[in-house]
């Protein structure tokens, strides 16, 4: 079975991630959206929230299993026995970190592999950073998060 991480922090999950996932769920047998735990960010959501979130607006693929891991991404990698790593690119300016994130991976496990996924052209301004940034101040999320999460976003804002 070929199975594909798809890692990240999902502070909240966007539009443009769940574009990943679906295309991602084409060509593998399995995905795993993998939650980084241990984030230097200080997240907006706890990981059981953003497992939540992510398992509601992922319930229409049935190859999708959102996990959370800590430490290493390469070792969590091991551990699933998975040796494809997914990323979303937007824009030039995603290119440098994520060629410097590939080649890390690459030479701490030389078996893993990095693909790269070219955002949907509607997605491309789309981050977690600009959905919390419009929350904030009430401004529509339509067209950047499911609505069915859009609620959950406002109330989590407005607590904080
Ligand atoms: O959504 P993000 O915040 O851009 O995701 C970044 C993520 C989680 C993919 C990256 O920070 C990561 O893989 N962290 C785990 C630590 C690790 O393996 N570091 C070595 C590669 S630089």
């Amino acid at each position: 079975m070929r199975s594909a991480v798809y890692p990240g922090s999902f502070d909240p999950i966007t539009n443009g991630h769940i574009d990943i996932i679906e295309r991602t769920a084409e060509v593998f047998d399995k995905v795993y959206v993998a939650i980084l735990q241990n984030s230097s960010k200080s997240p907006l959501f706890s990981v059981e929230e953003r497992t939540e979130l992510i398992k509601r607006v992922t319930k229409h693929i049935p190859n999708v299993e959102v996990v959370s891991f800590d430490g290493l991404l390469v070792d969590f990698m091991r551990e699933k026995n998975a040796k494809v790593i997914v990323k979303g690119l937007r824009a030039v300016s995603d290119f440098e970190y994520e060629f410097q994130m590939a080649l890390t991976n690459r030479k701490l496990a030389p078996e893993v592999e990095t693909l790269f996924m070219m955002t949907h052209a509607s997605n491309q301004y789309l981050s977690s950073s600009i959905v919390k940034e419009v929350a904030k101040y009430k401004a529509s999320l339509d067209g950047m998060v499911p609505k069915e999460i859009q609620a959950d976003i406002y109330k989590k804002i407005d607590e904080v």
